[in-house]
């Protein structure tokens, strides 16, 4: 029997490719050439499978254009690039990786909450320019991490996570909100208390953003939610681009309505608003949440592993729209 055809968008680790080359005739990117959508669709027109990173567009056109594909294997949690709706009636099965990063990304959220609280790029940035030349009793004075309140907005796996270090590791008060609630028992391991998003942003001393990014997450922080928040607060947004309002957050920082930011994702990147781009109290980083080696190996052998688990055994191992497979296509 031929070998069903599989396109691995982006550029991977070539273990991941000889993996997937035991099983599918392949077509790579590892020259990581940047592909337009057309270009992309293309590609795919006659392929039974994709490995996607978090940057491919799956919609409804594309689907209509690739009558042969079965799964998308996202090699990330989050998959706002899937129309799941559009993928679900046109028997596309989505998988993503969940589990796998959530304590690497949970560690860089703390990562970009302590550099940002304790102005770390700042004053690295100021010292690399030549500027230290005596001691001052306010040199780059942040705020505190340990004792203070952690505030998480989204409570999903990476949200816990957080919650567990600045509870355990750093002695916080921690206080969340998320569309529902914990149950008790998983409150009680997190320390966490569910409050009103409005209370979450009035108390917070440094507010963590792990939520999902849809419709209704679109800006969920934006001038009306930054203005109630403390001056002296810290931002961290590891979730997605387009749940902070940048403009508006960047407008903040400058007018010290509030003290400090730490992002790794940003709206339309890799374009990075200009403004944030201009101000010290700001910690920028390109997307790396889930950048530890074994995290990103481990990443995309569950991509590799949904294919293949999928499309030889219909068996994804992370599937989105588990429904498709009762319609399995001919
Ligand atoms: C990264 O942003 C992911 O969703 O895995």
């Amino acid at each position: 029997m031929d070998k069903q055809r599989i396109l691995i968008s982006r550029a991977i680790f070539p273990e991941v490719i000889d993996k997937l080359a035991a099983h599918f005739e392949i077509e790579g990117n590892q020259a990581d050439e940047p592909w337009s959508q057309d270009e992309f669709v293309r590609r795919l027109a006659n392929k039974h499978g994709v490995f996607t990173t978090s940057s491919e567009r799956i919609d409804s056109a594309l689907l209509g254009a690739c009558p042969d594909l079965k799964i998308c294997a996202n090699m990330a949690v989050g998959y706002n690039n899937f129309d799941v709706p559009a993928m679900t009636s046109a028997k596309v099965l989505g998988t993503n990786a969940p589990g796998v990063l959530t304590e690497t990304t949970a560690d860089f959220g703390f990562t970009l909450l302590m550099a940002a609280a304790r102005r770390v790029s700042e004053s690295e940035h100021w010292l690399r320019a030549g500027k230290w030349n005596r001691w001052r009793y306010d040199l780059f004075a942040g705020s505190d991490v340990h004792g203070s309140t952690l505030a998480i907005l989204g409570m999903g796996r990476i949200g816990r996570g957080i919650a567990r270090r600045g509870a355990h590791g750093f002695g916080m008060r921690v206080i969340y909100h998320n569309r529902s609630r914990l149950d008790s028992t998983t409150e009680a391991e997190c320390k966490a208390s569910y409050v009103s998003k409005e209370e979450l942003l009035r108390t917070a001393d440094h507010l963590v953003l792990v939520l999902p990014y849809t419709s209704e997450s679109h800006h969920a922080i934006g001038a009306a939610e930054l203005a109630l928040m403390k001056p002296s607060a810290t931002l961290i947004n590891i979730a997605r681009g387009g749940i902070v309002d940048d403009a508006a957050l960047a407008h903040a920082l400058r007018e010290k309505r509030l003290a400090a930011a730490g992002l790794d994702v940003f709206e339309g990147e890799p374009k990075v608003h200009p403004e944030l781009l201009t101000l010290p109290n700001v910690v920028l980083t390109p997307h790396i949440a889930s950048a530890s080696v074994p995290t990103r190996m481990a990443m995309a052998h569950l991509a590799a592993d949904n294919l293949i688990g999928y499309l030889l055994h219909g068996k994804p191992v992370t599937p989105l729209n588990p429904e498709v497979m009762e319609w399995k296509k001919s």
